[in-house]
């Protein structure tokens, strides 16, 4: 084959590749929402979660506005109204709805948002189809965090309309018949010896910008649990009076505490003495032996601490996991670390709107590393960082433990 039909050919199968995971990504959000009602995809049940319609529209616009907008010539936007509506915290992509009142958006409807997203899947299955090959790195660069931002969402669907239906008395089953992923458990500790090791992604794949750059970082002798932190635990936890003791507890956690009354995880319900949990399947009986979760990082410091123990650091997390001896380290409940969530040394934010992406929420926030049961396949690494307020529970967040030669 000559050198430019080989080229072309490697440019088309380059286009169908990425057209097949555009299809995917966006099949797997409409595949999540199936499930729900119309009613189901309006409500909002509190200012940090989204309705599920919402969700579905946002990463619609994330397309609209950052990859169709500014590589289709006289693109017309599906309706003007749309990016005041869908857009989520890009101030550079100008004015936008209040986030606490998303669920108040009757219209559009359901159908309107689903015309919303065919007719932007098709206009960017044609881009990525008929993009001048000089254009199209750029176009795919894009293309990609868009992907991977819907991922990040359909994973929120998850966790908000799990948060809606805490707040139904009836107690309604996202699916009747989810099951938890299955646990390895384990026992016993990864020894990590002192010295300078190094985190964050080293490139080859895609990451997001927060996971760069790779650097040193100094551990100190340091074990970290093999598994993760048990119901049956953190019951022990309970029952102790772990909830009651102000010693316990950070300050700003011991407030919050007692402001929201938490005794227990966020979805434990005593039903005549008997603990139950409210999951994705409803409300069952709390399995003593499946890690914790919907737990806060106030609750996650407060147990560790009970436990006589700590939280690793999120260096010591990372380093802990690319030895591959950490169990069920993904795919399970995101692990609170002890670490801030600040730049790793050197990073920039990038410019423009996209920039606002993560790097504008480096204050305040606790890392989180692994991932979760609602996490979509292909979304973890161990470079990964999730990040948090303190008292932020509604994600399926859980935690293992870590400690120090005294
Ligand atoms: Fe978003």
């Amino acid at each position: 084959m000559p050198p430019a039909a080989l080229a072309a050919s490697k440019t088309d199968e380059l286009r169908a590749r990425w057209c097949d995971a555009f299809r995917a990504v966006r099949a797997e959000t409409e595949r999540r929402a199936a499930p729900l009602s119309a009613e189901d995809q309006i409500i909002q049940s509190m200012p940090d979660a989204s309705p599920i319609k919402w969700h579905r529209a946002h990463t619609t616009w994330f397309f609209e506005q950052f990859l169709l907008v500014p590589n289709v010539p006289g693109y017309k936007v599906f309706d003007p109204r749309f990016a005041f509506l869908f857009n989520s915290y890009y101030v550079a992509a100008g004015p936008r709805h209040a986030r606490p009142q998303r669920g108040l958006i009757t219209r559009p409807t359901n159908e309107e948002v689903a015309a919303y997203r065919a007719h932007v899947n098709a206009a960017v299955e044609r881009l990525i189809a008929e993009a001048k090959p000089a254009a199209l790195p750029e176009i795919l660069r894009v293309l990609e965090i868009g992907l991977h931002h819907e991922e990040q969402h359909q994973e929120l669907m998850l966790t908000d309309i799990l948060h809606a239906f805490s707040l139904n008395p009836t107690n309604p089953a996202y699916d009747k018949n989810w099951q938890p992923p299955p646990v390895e458990g384990g026992e016993g500790y990864v020894e990590l010896t002192a010295g300078i090791h190094k985190i964050g992604h080293e490139g080859g794949a895609y990451c997001f910008d927060n996971e760069t750059p790779a650097h040193q970082e100094l551990i100190q002798p340091v074990r970290i649990a093999r598994s993760l932190v048990t119901n049956l635990e953190w019951l022990e936890f309970v029952t102790d009076g772990g909830y009651m003791k102000p010693t316990l507890w950070l300050s700003d956690g011991w407030a919050t505490a007692e402001r929201e009354c938490w005794e227990a995880p966020l979805y434990w319900r005593q039903v005549d003495g008997g603990w139950f949990s409210l999951t994705l399947g409803g409300v069952r009986p709390l399995d003593l032996a499946a890690p914790v979760m919907h737990v806060s990082y106030f609750e996650a410091e407060a147990f560790a601490r009970w436990a006589g123990k700590f939280l690793p650091t999120e260096a010591e997390w990372e380093v802990a996991a690319r030895t591959g001896n950490l169990n069920d380290a993904f795919g399970i409940a995101w692990q609170w670390t002890r670490s801030a969530y600040l730049p790793y040394p050197g990073y920039r934010a990038a410019e423009g709107a996209l920039g606002e992406y993560n790097g504008k929420f480096m204050v305040n926030q606790m890392v989180l590393r692994g991932s979760s049961l609602a996490t979509p396949a292909n979304h973890s690494r161990v470079s990964y960082r999730n990040f948090f307020y303190p008292p932020h529970r509604w994600q399926f967040m859980g935690l293992r433990l870590s400690d120090y030669d005294a």
